[in-house]
């Protein structure tokens, strides 16, 4: 029950969502219902007003000649139109909307022809993570996630939502625990909200083909069940995979269209994907199900919404930047390059650990496949001690996580990671001594 008075754009939106039975709408947190996008506020003046020989709507400054007022000093940095000066839309700059839509189909081919939203822009993942958190997380409604995750997740589900993690064990002999998923899935309780990283943060691992089977098999078996199921895709390292057998698509290709009852939120953006930590774009894409092109509308206007009343709008220097790269000649094999760069390093691992069996004695490596880290477990020794030891004694930095050791190979020169697992083994082999 909501406590206070809907506006009625947000009814709307919720009457659209729950048309015909569709669970869409029942999936909803407060927030969520709340959520509508003001189309007939100051945007959508301005944008009637658009064209007219004096226009004194919008909130941004304009020279006499009707260009964007701005610093020279800045405007000689950038080598795009100076357009890229005012605000871009809530929704995203519809280019890149429309670019990063179709470049999804193209990197997850099983997608074409599923009907999905179209991409709506965010300050990147984090923000797209608060977003979707923000539409389905109600206080108190528990969130089942793996066990190791990135620890943001605890300020964005728990602590901003009052979401409570239930977690499974992320492996079972080496592999996706998909059985420990199904169990939670098939759990007490009608409503799921399920969180999915994959290449995963910390351990670097993406489910095989055969385990993304799975996963898709006991959502349907919940969702046949009469679970409804809000699935929260984080795909931060898309298209990061290393290995044969190991699945290279989104598994928002699976739940997308997969039954009635699961709404796939997915969350991606160029931050990993195209080497640009600090631009801050990501994006929100719904599947569902049998929902209608209106119906994807207005999850799309939920999203744009909460943009509005968090940041606004992303920023429009950082996706034009991204747009012109998009359409650079150079642009495809430039970004092979980077991927290559980091597969070398991952091979570079591999290698290191299959030549040196001794560390076995040492630690334990967590599965890995894809993405930007791995994880070793330490034998016999605290792993925050271990931190400690090798900041202090041998000036290598790690994480710890969870009793783990997380090492990020993505940002150690490939010749240093020899010395680097050295040390590692070297700092254990102390600690066990006693010898800190
Ligand atoms: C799993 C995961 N999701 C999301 C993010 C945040 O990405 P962004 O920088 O685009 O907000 C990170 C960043 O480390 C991450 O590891």
């Amino acid at each position: 029950m909501l406590k206070r008075p809907l506006n009625p754009l947000a009814g709307e939106l919720n009457a659209i969502l729950s048309r015909d039975g569709c669970a869409a709408a029942s999936l909803l947190s407060e927030r969520g219902l709340r959520a509508y996008f003001p189309h007939h506020g100051i945007l959508g003046q301005g944008v009637d007003a658009k064209g007219c020989a004096i226009n004194a709507t919008l909130g941004t400054a304009k020279e006499d000649d009707g260009s964007p007022l701005r610093l020279q000093c800045l405007s000689d940095l950038l080598a795009i139109p100076d357009a890229s000066f005012l605000y871009a839309p809530s929704f995203g700059v519809p280019e890149l909307r429309k670019y990063w839509a179709d470049a999804q189909l193209a990197k997850n081919p099983s997608l074409v022809g599923i009907p999905h939203s179209l991409p709506v822009v965010t300050n990147a993942l984090t923000h797209a993570l608060f977003m979707a958190a923000q539409m389905v997380v109600g206080r108190g409604e528990k969130v089942i996630i793996p066990n190791y995750f990135w620890d943001n997740y605890d300020l964005i589900f728990n602590e901003a939502f009052g979401g409570v993690f239930d977690t499974f064990p992320t492996f079972s002999r080496g592999h996706f625990n998909v059985a420990a998923l199904r169990r939670k899935l098939l759990g007490r309780g009608e409503k799921k909200i399920v969180v999915l990283n994959f290449p995963n943060n910390p351990t670097g691992y993406t489910p095989t083909i055969e385990e993304a089977d799975a996963i898709q098999a006991a959502f349907l078996e919940a969702a046949q069940a009469g679970k409804r199921i809000a699935a929260i895709i984080d795909d931060a390292y898309f298209g990061l995979v290393y290995e044969k057998g190991v699945f290279r698509e989104s598994i928002f290709t699976k739940l997308a269209n997969l039954h009635e009852n699961i709404l796939a939120i997915k969350l991606d953006g160029a931050t990993k994907e195209d080497y640009v930590w600090g631009f801050r774009i990501g994006f929100i894409t719904f599947g569902m199900k049998g929902l209608a092109p209106d119906q994807f509308k207005a999850l799309e206007d939920k999203a744009g919404g909460l943009v509005r009343s968090t940041i606004s709008s992303s920023s429009n220097i950082a996706q034009r930047l991204l747009l012109a790269a998009y359409g650079d000649p150079r642009y495809e094999e430039e970004k092979s390059e980077k991927h290559a760069t980091l597969e070398m390093r991952y091979r570079e691992v591999k290698r290191i650990l299959r030549r040196h069996r001794e560390y076995g004695e040492s630690f334990t490596p967590m599965p890995c496949n894809s993405g930007y880290f791995m994880c070793i477990k330490p034998k016999c020794v605290d792993a925050e001690a271990l931190r400690r030891h090798l900041v202090e004694k041998y000036s290598t930095g790690t994480i710890m996580l969870d009793g783990l050791l997380r090492i990020a190979f993505s940002s150690v020169p490939t010749d240093k990671l020899e010395t680097l697992f050295a040390n590692i083994d070297a700092a254990i082999r102390e600690l066990k001594k006693g010898g800190a």
